[in-house]
C-alpha cells in the first residue's frame, strides 16, 4: 500500500493506470466494518483501489462536532492495508482547500434542503458535493463506493454525477450493522453503555416500520409504528419519515417499493442517523 498526502503524489501513484480500472472509497476515517465493506466491494471489482481519508471541515455545521470527530490514522492504515487498498490518500486541509480556493458545487431543491439538509443546513450537502467533486477530479475513478447508511448523501451524489455528467459509476453498499441491529458509525465510539442501549431504538423502530409496511399500510401508519418503538427506548427523533428514494420528497400514501424510512436522533450528545429501504 502506498500512502500519499498530496495531489501530486496521488497523481504519480496513479500514473500507470492505462487499461486498469480504479475503484474509489471516500471516507472521513475512523474506519469500521461499514467502511471495510465498501473497500471489499471495491477490491473485488477493480484493478486499483484508492481510499481517501479526509475529515472535511466544509461539511460540518457544528465546530464542536468537527473537533470531536474521531481520528484514528494509524489503525485506519492497518485496516486499509488488510483490506487490500493500493493507495491510501490522506490529504491535509491545505492540500484540499489551498489559499484562494473559492469553488462550490451546490445542488438545489428538496434533496439538499430537507431532512439532513434542514437539520445541518444546506451548506452541509454543498460541503459534501464540493469535496466529492474535488476528490473525483483528483482520483478520476471508474467506480466510487457509497454506503446506503447515508441514504440522502448517496442520492445527492447520484444526482450530482448525473447533473454534471461526471464519468463515474456510483456503487451503493447496504448498511453494515452490529449483531443487534445498530448501524455501524464512526460516531458510535462516543456512546456510553446506557446511550448504546438507547441507540438501539433507531434500528428497532425501523424494523417495526418495515413490519407495518408489510401489512400494506400508509406512510403515516408506518411512521406511527416506528415512533412507538422510539418512545419505548426514550428516543426523541429529529425526523422520522417515509421518503421517495429519488428526491427525498416525504410520502404520506402507501409507499411504493423502494421508498425509504429514515430516522435521525440525538442520543446523549451523539447524533445518529439510520434508514431502511421498504421493499
Ligand atoms: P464517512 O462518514 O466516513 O463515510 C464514508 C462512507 O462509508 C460513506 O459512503 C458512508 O455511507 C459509508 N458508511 C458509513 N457507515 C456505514 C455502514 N454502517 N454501512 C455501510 N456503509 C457505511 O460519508 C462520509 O464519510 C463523507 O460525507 C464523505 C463522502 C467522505 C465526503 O466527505
Amino acid at each position: 500500500m502506498i500512502v500519499v498526502t498530496t495531489v501530486d503524489d496521488l497523481r504519480t501513484a496513479l500514473r500507470d493506470r492505462a487499461g486498469r480500472s480504479v475503484g474509489f472509497v471516500p471516507t472521513m476515517g475512523a474506519l469500521h466494518r461499514g467502511h471495510l465493506e465498501l473497500l471489499h466491494r471495491a477490491r473485488a471489482e477493480n484493478d486499483v483501489v484508492v481510499l481517501s481519508v479526509f475529515v472535511n471541515p466544509a461539511q460540518f455545521n457544528d465546530p464542536a462536532d468537527l473537533a470531536a470527530y474521531p481520528r484514528t490514522d494509524e489503525a485506519d492504515r492497518a485496516h486499509a492495508e488488510q483490506a487490500g487498498v493500493d493507495i491510501y490518500f490522506a490529504p491535509t486541509a491545505e492540500a484540499v482547500y489551498p489559499p484562494g480556493f473559492s469553488a462550490t458545487v451546490a445542488l438545489s431543491g428538496p434533496i439538499v434542503e430537507t431532512f439532513e439538509g434542514a437539520r445541518r443546513g444546506a451548506g452541509h450537502f454543498h460541503g459534501v458535493t464540493t469535496v466529492v467533486t474535488k476528490l473525483f477530479g483528483m482520483v478520476r475513478p471508474d467506480r466510487a463506493y457509497f454506503g446506503q447508511k447515508d441514504a440522502q448523501q448517496l442520492r445527492v451524489v447520484r444526482a450530482m454525477v448525473a447533473d454534471l455528467n461526471i464519468d463515474v459509476r456510483i456503487v451503493d453498499v447496504p448498511t453494515v450493522r452490529e449483531p443487534d441491529g445498530l448501524a455501524l458509525s464512526s460516531r458510535n465510539v462516543r456512546l456510553s453503555a446506557d446511550e448504546r442501549a438507547t441507540a438501539l431504538g433507531l434500528s428497532r423502530a425501523l424494523t417495526a416500520g418495515e413490519a407495518a409496511h408489510r401489512r400494506g399500510v400508509t406512510a403515516a401508519e408506518i411512521v406511527l409504528a416506528a415512533e412507538l418503538v422510539l418512545s419505548e427506548f426514550g428516543v426523541n427523533p429529529e425526523y422520522l419519515a417515509v421518503v421517495d428514494d429519488a428526491d427525498f420528497r416525504q410520502l404520506h400514501e402507501v409507499p411504493p417499493p423502494g421508498s425509504v424510512l429514515i430516522v435521525a436522533a440525538e442520543v446523549g450528545r451523539t447524533r445518529l442517523i439510520d434508514n431502511v429501504v421498504l421493499t
